[in-house]
């Protein structure tokens, strides 16, 4: 089985985002058996902004080929500036591609990617679950959703941790919660 590990925190061993998505490849590798794994750092091993040459390298197909040939994808994905950061954006930007992940049909758009898990471990400074008034400024959760969801993958898991910037003691709490939700996580049901 072929797993595809992404980190897109600017924020090195600071970053929360980077504890959860190494912790939930931790726990795959214990329940799943024996996992093939690659590992891409989005920012310290950045990708270029995406442009119709770019499109065209080598280099952006191997980028692609990495996601097609993924069972399961796991992503750090920290919020900046209630949204993805810049580089998890050019990540996507390379992966969403018209007759390899998605495409246009009589009835619209159709993903091609729908045999994927892709579990996304995201941080947040502030909170935005629930009723809270910060909540229709998330576009972090909320775009990873639309850009998996239209390449095919409905059911991605989120693990959460929010409010990492209220404090030590409220981001260590947001930390063990979404710990506990990782060390639940069990075999992800692949298509045959
Ligand atoms: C450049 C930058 C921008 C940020 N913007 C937001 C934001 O818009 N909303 C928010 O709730 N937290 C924001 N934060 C806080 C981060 O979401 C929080 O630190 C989170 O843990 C980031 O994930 P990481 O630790 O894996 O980098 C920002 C942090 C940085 C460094």
């Amino acid at each position: 089985m072929k797993l595809l590990h992404l980190d897109s925190s600017i924020l090195g061993d600071s970053s929360v985002s980077r504890v959860m998505s190494e912790a939930v490849v931790e726990q795959l590798r214990r329940t799943s058996g024996p996992l093939e794994i690659t590992y891409r750092d989005l920012a310290s091993d950045p990708l270029p902004h995406v442009t119709l040459p770019r499109l065209a390298t080598g280099d952006a197909g191997v980028v692609l080929d990495q996601f097609l040939s993924a069972d399961i994808i796991v992503i750090g994905a920290p919020m900046y500036n209630f949204g993805i950061p810049t580089q998890l954006k050019a990540w996507f930007d390379h992966v969403l591609i018209s007759g390899k992940t998605f495409r246009y049909g009589e009835n619209g758009p159709e993903g091609l990617a729908s045999q994927k898990k892709v579990i996304v471990a995201l941080s947040r400074g502030n909170i935005y679950s629930g009723d809270s008034p910060a909540a229709a400024s998330e576009h972090a959760e909320h775009h990873i959703r639309t850009l998996l969801g239209f390449i095919g993958i409905a059911d991605p898991i989120f693990v959460i941790a929010e409010g990492v910037a209220f404090g030590p003691e409220e981001r260590e709490a947001a930390m063990a919660k979404a710990m506990g939700q990782i060390s639940e996580l069990r075999p992800l049901p692949l298509a045959a």
